[in-house]
């Protein structure tokens, strides 16, 4: 299967996440990449309407290139319990949604972490707490090409939550063969393992 190549230049982040964004950031920085990030283009974000990684991945790649009229890059990721039937998986981001007062939404990580706990503990003492990250990349060109990544990283879920690096669930997710969580590893240990990067592999050997 023949890949289109990704060229030195201009490249939408299609993201408000400003964690992930960091970590994207990271990643194309030795390719000759100029990354800017939907939010400072003043992009739409749109609605994530898929049922799966791919198919959110793709619909943000795509409203990036098409408004920012440039490749876009979109990153739909999650985290899969295995005992809870992969849940919270593409709804992640959706777990920790929450109305601090009227009419203003915010997102409680600490929040959504104890809510996955408080469902597994509901399973009893002995509940499987295996766990992977998934991570699905998309890169959009104007003319409607497109190309699809997957990554994933296994491990499991501690509790209480540990660290202060990182973003998101970082602080539950412990990667198989250590027993730090991604919240206490040096940010580019975790790069070096991450769902996100094992689907940027992907990518970089398909593109540049
Ligand atoms: P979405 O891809 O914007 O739908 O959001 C997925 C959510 O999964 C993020 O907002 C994070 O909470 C979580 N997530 C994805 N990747 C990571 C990670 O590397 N560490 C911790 N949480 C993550």
């Amino acid at each position: 299967m023949t890949h289109r190549k990704l060229t030195p230049g201009k490249l939408i982040i299609a993201s408000h996440n400003q964690g992930k964004v960091r970590e994207i950031r990271a990643l194309l920085e030795s390719f000759g990449i100029e990354p800017i990030s939907a939010s400072d283009l003043n992009l739409p974000e749109p609605e994530e309407t898929g049922t799966t990684f791919g198919e959110n991945a793709l619909l943000k790649a795509k409203a990036s290139a098409e408004a920012g009229n440039c490749v876009a890059l979109a990153d739909d990721s999650g985290l899969c319990v295995a005992a809870l039937d992969g849940r919270p998986g593409v709804y992640t981001a959706d777990w920790a949604e929450r109305q601090w007062f009227e009419g203003e939404k915010g997102r409680d990580w600490y929040m959504a972490m104890g809510k996955v706990e408080g469902k597994l503990s509901e399973l009893g003492p002995d509940v499987d707490r295996s766990a992977y990250f998934a991570a699905t990349l998309a890169l959009a060109w104007p003319d409607g090409h497109s190309e699809v990544f997957e990554g994933r990283v296994n491990g499991s879920l501690v509790w209480p939550p540990r660290g202060t690096l990182g973003f998101g669930y970082d602080p539950v997710f412990s990667p198989i063969g250590f027993e730090e969580t991604f919240a206490e590893l040096d940010p580019e240990q975790k790069h070096a393992m991450s769902h996100r990067a094992d689907a940027f592999k992907k990518l970089v050997a398909a593109c540049f």
